[in-house]
């Protein structure tokens, strides 16, 4: 059975739309792990466009289940995680740019680096996650660079439909296999909501769904704790 992230990026992303206190990603987050999140999940983006430094710091201290600290693989990045000690980190592609994550981390092209944060990470105590493209070379080379975990992108498949979309989830299948095989545990996420997500839970092994986007826009409508319900449901096959 998969478990569900909640990702509360997008209730800083309201708040910050008018310099307000409210709402508060704090209260979100006690609020998804009362409705049954089995970890929180924030991005601090390099532009701070919504999760701040603060946040990060309360959140550490409030947050009742795992906490997840998505940033890219940057000096300043990698210092606030070993201040911050999250439960884990998973490293993203970030440019300042983009509208949300594009991409899976190179991380043939930035081996180096990644496996050198990594390796910094885990020494602290912090385990590392790669959020990458479902592709088996590109698992080869998480698996050499020391992380124990790979999140898996399901923007391709989110954004398909028909046959694109099932050879997509026939890829993501396959590289969650793989990756098993390799010894890495398996998590998904990017794009999820309440009508694609059912078949990327049922994935055999699938261990952890992070799941923003979809989960606050429907918590503005019915609720924060409804919304994580509902979807806490789908991850778990109910
Ligand atoms: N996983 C990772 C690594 C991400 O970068 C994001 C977006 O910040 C998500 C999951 C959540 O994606 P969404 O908001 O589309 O559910």
């Amino acid at each position: 059975m998969a478990t569900l992230g909640v990702n509360i990026d997008h209730v800083a992303t309201l708040r910050n739309a008018r310099g307000t206190f409210y709402p508060c990603p704090v209260e979100a987050a006690v609020l998804a792990t009362l409705a049954g999140a089995d970890q929180i999940t924030v991005h601090l983006r390099e532009d701070r466009r919504h999760i701040t430094d603060r946040d990060v710091r309360v959140l550490r201290e409030m947050v009742q289940v795992p906490f997840n600290l998505e940033m890219g693989c940057t000096e300043e990045m990698i210092a606030i995680a070993l201040k911050t000690k999250p439960d884990m980190v998973t490293l993203v592609p970030e440019k300042r740019e983009e509208r949300t994550t594009e991409g899976g981390l190179d991380v043939r092209a930035r081996a180096q680096d990644i496996a050198l944060a990594t390796k910094r990470l885990v020494d602290a105590g912090i385990p590392v996650s790669l959020f990458v493209e479902p592709d088996a070379a590109v698992l080869d080379a998480c698996k050499a660079s020391g992380a124990t975990m790979v999140e898996l992108h399901t923007g391709r498949y989110a954004e398909t439909a028909g046959s694109l979309q099932q050879e997509e989830l026939a890829r993501i299948v396959r590289s969650a296999s793989y990756a098993q095989a390799l010894g890495l545990v398996v998590h998904a996420g990017h794009g999820l909501h309440y009508r694609n997500t059912q078949p990327i839970a049922a994935i055999p092994g699938m261990h952890d769904l992070n799941i923003g986007h979809s989960i606050v826009a429907r918590a503005v409508l019915v609720g924060f704790e409804r919304a994580v319900r509902e979807m806490k449901a789908l991850v778990a096959g109910q």
